[in-house]
């Protein structure tokens, strides 16, 4: 986990490079336009927000949201950017810190985090999710599908079955990144538990799930 901590805290000015890729300009116009309709009039808590590239959207039909990462670097560029309705609050955060319950928001957003998990560590990362949102909240998830020719190889797979990159800074530098690609399958399996109105919106480059706590 640390490592890729430090990978995206230097990462941070290049990261939205990420979002430049040519044949993804398609998919990504269409969940901005899927996303600019999600949580409307709800109080949304945004995990592993980074740059902020996807709250801006969240920001636009959202009453507010609390955006975390626990990387000060991203939430700086975070900050730097115009939310029309000054709806947004940024606050450093650890994932592995949000253990309280509050079911104290409206809707709850993690965008490219879900692929940075550990496959034995996601129940109880979802838990922490929806122990985060009131009853009936949505919870949304949007990551990666793996497309041959366009993401970066995978370098390895454990014993467990968790995958990992090896990812290049423009400096050269370089990190083994925990990344995983789960199937429309594994997540229903996982939300099962916990939510119901499960639906997996399918892109080319992205899959997006979205469920009710129950
Ligand atoms: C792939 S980026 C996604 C950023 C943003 N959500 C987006 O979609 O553009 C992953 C983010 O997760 C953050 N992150 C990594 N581990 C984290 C942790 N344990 N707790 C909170 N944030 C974490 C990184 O700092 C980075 O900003």
């Amino acid at each position: 986990m640390q490592e890729q901590v430090i990978y995206y805290q230097k990462r941070a000015k290049e990261y939205e490079q990420v979002y430049q890729k040519p044949e993804r300009q398609t998919d990504l116009l269409a969940i901005k336009e899927y996303l600019s309709t999600q949580f409307l009039n709800n109080s949304v808590l945004e995990i592993a927000c980074g740059t902020g590239y996807w709250t801006a959207i969240l920001a636009n039909p959202a009453t507010s949201i609390l955006a975390t990462d626990i990387n000060s670097e991203v939430l700086e560029i975070a900050q730097s950017k115009t939310y029309p309705k000054e709806n947004v609050v940024f606050q450093q955060q650890s994932i592995e810190d949000l253990t309280s319950v509050t079911n104290e928001f409206e809707g709850f957003f993690g965008g490219f985090i879900w692929s940075h998990l550990r496959k034995e560590d996601l129940c109880s990362f979802l838990q922490m999710a929806v122990n985060q949102v009131k009853k009936g909240a949505e919870v949304l998830f949007l990551d990666n599908k793996y497309v041959a020719g366009s993401s970066t190889p995978i370098s390895r797979k454990d014993e467990v079955g968790n995958t990992f990159q090896i990812r290049t800074l423009n400096s050269g530098e370089q990190f083994e990144v925990l990344k995983n690609f789960p199937d429309a399958e594994e997540l229903k399996l996982l939300v099962e538990e916990i939510g119901t109105d499960f639906e997996w919106i399918d892109f080319q480059y992205y899959w997006m799930v979205k469920f009710r706590k129950k």
